[in-house]
């Protein structure tokens, strides 16, 4: 099977806790499992997306989202946004940004389960039952409190965990009630995300052994490495705390001219360029087609211009943007619609998460006396 390659059906899953350091198998046999893979991933919602983003996450999302064997569940992580970010109107804003961005791209409600995390209810509830269960030690090796913690040591203060709230120390309880609630198989993230999902693995092991059954599909990330990781304006990874990004729907003007502050190098027309080491070729390739891409390669082996280069490379986005563009702003102006949609997608997660959480609540002895 090959890398990003789904399986279907029940699947086997292994994996090292971190919680005892053995390796773990475990057999998901949830209905879902049977016919289609459940593939889940959320976005928090504190900014505005970017070129980065499309490429690394949003595509290959909505791609999987049209494949018949899939059944996908994406939704922006809004209490994970508090974690970072206490500005109310930035995070009203990203959130109505990023659900028209993934609609404006043509992410299909009927065929994937599109939510606000802050709708289901059950999750925040979850994620109590998951801290119960859950060792205060593994948390302390979460990398975003670790992070913290060096931080403050580096800075010489006394109180190692100044500036750390408990939503930042939890954080993956958080995000593996997101995961467990809906019995998710495979989880796509970034590298960096895969630690946390060792550790809903850990806890949805932890609350099946202690409550003895399969309350919990355990879920496994899927890194693609055949997705790109586009560089920013600066010659960096493009991600927003660089400042480095491109954003997906500015006016056409607007991107014309990020494209023009994309850094190159001083090479004058004429000189033979190398697109192997160029940002601005890096951006264009991860749009264009292999054909497009190789016309590229050899304009670069006769010496295109940098200024000419920048001009083909915004009409290119340009072109592949202004439709979804469009459909963005139509978006943004009607945020009731938007809004219904959400909530649609809220009701049929919550027609998932309700009997779970039941479930749940009842082996812990917290169900109902009659
Ligand atoms: N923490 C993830 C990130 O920063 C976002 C996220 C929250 C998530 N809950 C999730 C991703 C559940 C996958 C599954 O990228």
């Amino acid at each position: 099977m090959r890398r990003g390659d789904v399986p279907v059906g029940p699947v086997a899953l292994a994996g090292t806790s971190l919680y005892t350091g053995r390796i773990l198998t475990f057999r998901c046999d949830q209905p879902n499992s049977m016919t289609k893979t459940r593939v889940l991933t959320g976005i928090t919602t504190t900014g505005t997306p970017h070129l980065g983003n499309y490429v690394g996450a949003i595509k290959p999302a909505i791609e999987a989202s049209q494949r018949p064997d899939v059944d996908s569940f994406y939704f922006l992580a809004d209490l994970h946004a508090l974690i970072k970010c206490q500005d109310p109107r930035r995070v009203q804003q990203s959130r109505l940004e990023i659900a028209a961005t993934w609609l404006a791209l043509g992410l299909d409600t009927d065929n994937a389960v599109f939510y606000r995390q802050s709708d289901i209810p059950e999750i925040p509830e979850l994620t109590w039952m998951l801290s119960c269960v859950c060792a205060k030690g593994l948390m302390n090796r979460a990398h975003a409190y670790k992070a913290a913690v060096a931080e403050n040591e580096e800075l010489g203060h006394q109180d190692m965990d100044k500036g750390v709230s408990m939503g930042l120390f939890g954080y993956p309880v958080l995000m593996a009630a997101d995961i467990l609630m809906f019995n998710a198989n495979k989880v796509p993230v970034g590298r960096d995300q895969i630690q946390h999902i060792e550790m809903a693995r850990d806890m949805g092991g932890r609350f099946n052994h202690l409550y003895k059954g399969q309350y919990f599909t355990l879920p496994e990330a899927v890194v693609d490495d055949k997705v790109e990781v586009l560089n920013g304006l600066d010659g960096r990874k493009m991600s927003k705390s660089y400042n480095n990004t491109i954003p997906l729907f500015v006016s056409e003007k607007k991107l014309q001219k990020l494209v023009r502050k994309i850094k190159t190098n001083s090479l004058e027309p004429g000189e033979p360029k190398d697109p192997d080491s160029c940002t601005l070729f890096q951006i264009f390739s991860a749009f264009a087609s292999a054909e497009e891409t190789a016309a590229m390669r050899t304009e670069y082996a006769n010496g295109i211009g940098w200024g000419a280069a920048k001009d083909r490379v915004f009409e290119y986005l340009n072109a592949h943007l202004r439709e979804p563009r469009e459909r963005y702003n139509a978006l943004l102006e009607d945020p009731g619609h938007i809004e219904n949609v959400l909530k649609q997608g809220a009701e049929k997660a919550r027609a998932e998460a309700q009997p779970l959480m039941e479930r749940v609540r009842e082996v812990a002895g917290l169900g109902r006396f009659v």
